[in-house]
């Protein structure tokens, strides 16, 4: 197959790029504009396959966007391009607006224009996969909402969207896009819905990779209100292997919800990592002394978690990661990777990006 990646030089498109080439015989074409959060560097490892190309485009760019999918010929589009932080969103949401939803209504259009052009057989085999999230859903009752001996409810692929942030709603929107061009015009789409990834190439803005180095750099580590926020973690490279079992094996017009049946706590988030460290670069004290309890982001979901039973049956994926192995594995990953960070931070791989590569 020859997969259309959008996005592939983010933090899942890059894990979903780097698995296509390192354990299949598949193709990529990775689609991405290369903003703050995309990252060449990420695909250093595959980047020289002939079986890998790049366009640095914009998903919003109509007229590149049907030249892309005439020359590559996909056979199917795996959809990760996005804004994707939810605080950014709050303070910025017009390119949440522009890329997620917007972007998404360019790409399919342009990608309904190609659908069309092929021979009745490759239309029905032909796949566009959307990837989304279950912030989508809203949020669940925390534990300590939940009357005693009621079971926590989960996220299923038919609960009611209820989005709370821009990021989110942005997203809700986008699934709604997707799921109309399946009914209105027959496109063969799949949306999947997955809860918060963590793992290498994270950039650091998010929690844990933002944990990690502050709590090395010996800064502060925030949390946001008291740290009950209950969010249900899945390793990066779980997602990346349930996202090619579903787009090469899933059924069209179906959703599903892909999780790591880890809920944990914000605040037991961090304290893993801390003592992860304490062990692999003890220091005098504890890297818990670091922590700092900040001002609650506002509307902030309490709780998510997933039921990802349908993928697991219907689709046989589950996660090869518990949270114990997964956060291991990622905290070694930042203290060897050096070098990546160091080129996040301090901007130097954009420049090497702006002398590289010319943007469309
Ligand atoms: N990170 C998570 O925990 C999580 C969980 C569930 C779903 N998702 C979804 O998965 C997808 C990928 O998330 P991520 O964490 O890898 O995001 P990311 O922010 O790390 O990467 C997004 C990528 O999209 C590119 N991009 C942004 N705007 C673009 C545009 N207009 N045209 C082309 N490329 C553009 C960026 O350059 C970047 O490479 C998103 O759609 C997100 O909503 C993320």
């Amino acid at each position: 197959m020859k997969i259309l990646v959008t996005g592939g030089a983010g933090f899942i498109g890059s894990a979903v790029v780097r698995h296509i080439i390192n354990s299949t015989q598949d193709s990529v074409v990775n689609v991405d504009k290369l903003t703050y959060a995309g990252n060449l560097q990420s695909l250093t490892d595959v980047s020289d396959s002939e079986r890998y190309f790049f366009e640095h485009v914009d998903i919003c760019n109509a007229a590149e966007m049907a030249r892309i999918l005439n020359e590559h010929k996909p056979d199917a589009v795996m959809h990760l391009a996005a804004e994707s932080h939810v605080d950014r969103s709050i303070t910025g949401p017009a390119t949440f607006i522009e890329t997620n939803i917007i972007g998404t209504y360019v790409l399919l259009e342009a990608v309904r224009a190609y659908w069309s052009s092929l021979t009745d057989a490759a239309k029905k085999a032909f796949r566009f996969h959307h990837i989304s999230t279950d912030e989508v859903y809203g949020d669940l009752p925390h534990p300590d909402e939940q009357p005693q001996g009621q079971p926590l409810p989960l996220f299923t692929e038919k609960t009611a969207y209820a989005p709370s942030s821009p990021y989110s709603a942005s997203k809700a929107s986008s699934d709604h896009l997707v799921r109309a061009w399946l009914r209105t015009y027959g496109m063969p789409t799949i949306v999947t819905n997955c809860s918060n990834n963590y793992g290498p190439y994270h950039f650091p803005e998010k929690l844990i990779p933002l944990v990690i180095l502050n709590a090395l750099e010996g800064k502060p580590l925030p949390i946001y209100g008291k740290g009950d926020q209950i969010r249900d973690w899945l390793y990066v490279e779980d997602h990346a292997r349930a996202l090619y079992t579903v787009v090469t094996q899933g059924v069209a017009g179906e959703t599903y919800n892909i999780g790591g049946h880890n809920e944990k706590q914000n605040l037991d988030v961090v304290y893993t990592i801390c003592d992860l460290l304490d062990e692999i670069v003890p220091k005098n004290g504890s890297y818990r002394d670091q922590i700092t309890y900040v001002t609650d982001r506002p509307g902030h979901d309490r709780r998510y978690a997933i039921d990802a039973g349908k993928i697991s049956r219907e689709l046989g994926w589950k996660p090869q990661e518990t949270f114990e192995s997964g956060i291991r594995k990622t905290v070694q990953w930042y203290l060897d990777n050096q070098h990546w960070v160091e080129n996040v931070k301090s901007g130097a791989y954009k420049s090497w990006i702006e002398q590289n590569y010319e943007k469309r």
